[in-house]
């Protein structure tokens, strides 16, 4: 690879801002100074310094954000903020994507990552990736909704669910509302929120806190992302 792509994919700018890292006499290559910015590196075993610093080589990159409201799961928007525009400039990959979409107004997990593979193997209809959601629902949810649920009987516009593991955690009597949680197995447009709606109930505040083998960091403040350990991407590598 070329050094000066090998130096704008570990965050150190673009090419002309690399370039001239590399006139400034800021870079080495197992000891030496280069300066060329076509100079060709081995980006797993070469040692690279930029100011005395080591940089390591990650292809891929792979972040939990906790999602926020008014963000949209897009790479890019006219006219609206994205979630790609949370992630600061230098944790920032060419080709980085939301694995998924959530709506502008749910918030929680969402994985973020530029690895193709991994995103088609967990988008695919054919693998279904469980996700789980909290929602905390207008209306009565009642034991008759689990069984509907369970059935998979719902139809959205025509399509039939899968059957799907509804949890009810709580009903206020008095507001006639519920927390609950949902555990789907697809990925539909509005799904859950259409779920609830096919029982006569509306989903008010709705949250993704689970995805594949991935739970939402508890210490993640919304808006905010880390990157995953290296147990969560082995875990979620090999679907475990
Ligand atoms: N189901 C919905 O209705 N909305 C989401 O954002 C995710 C699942």
């Amino acid at each position: 690879m070329r050094l000066d792509k090998f130096l704008s994919h570990t965050g150190f700018g673009s090419r002309k801002e690399v370039k001239e890292l590399l006139k400034k006499k800021r870079v080495t290559v197992n000891g030496n100074v280069v300066k060329e910015a076509k100079y060709s590196v081995d980006e797993l075993d070469d040692s690279i310094y930029v100011d005395g610093e080591n940089v390591m080589y990650e292809k891929f990159v792979y972040y939990m954000l906790n999602k926020p409201k008014g963000v949209i799961s897009a790479t890019e928007d006219t006219s609206s903020r994205t979630v790609i525009d949370l992630i600061k400039k230098e944790d920032y990959k060419k080709g980085l994507f939301p694995v998924g979409r959530l709506d502008k107004d749910t918030t929680g997990l969402l994985l973020l990552t530029n690895d193709g593979a991994l995103a088609h193997e967990l988008l695919s209809p054919k693998k279904k990736v469980p996700k789980l959601y909290q929602a905390l629902v207008q209306g009565k949810m009642t034991d008759e909704d689990i069984n509907v649920f369970s059935k998979g009987v719902i139809r959205l516009d025509g399509d039939e669910c899968l059957p799907a593991k509804l949890t009810i955690l709580s009903v206020d009597e008095k507001k006639e509302q519920s927390t609950i949680k949902l555990e789907i197995m697809e990925g539909k447009y509005h799904q859950v929120k259409r779920m609830i709606g096919a029982v006569g109930k509306k989903v008010i505040e709705l949250e993704r806190i689970e995805m594949a083998n991935l739970k939402l960091d508890a210490n993640l403040v919304r808006g905010k992302y880390r990157p995953l350990t290296e147990i969560e991407k082995e875990k979620l590598k090999n679907n475990e």
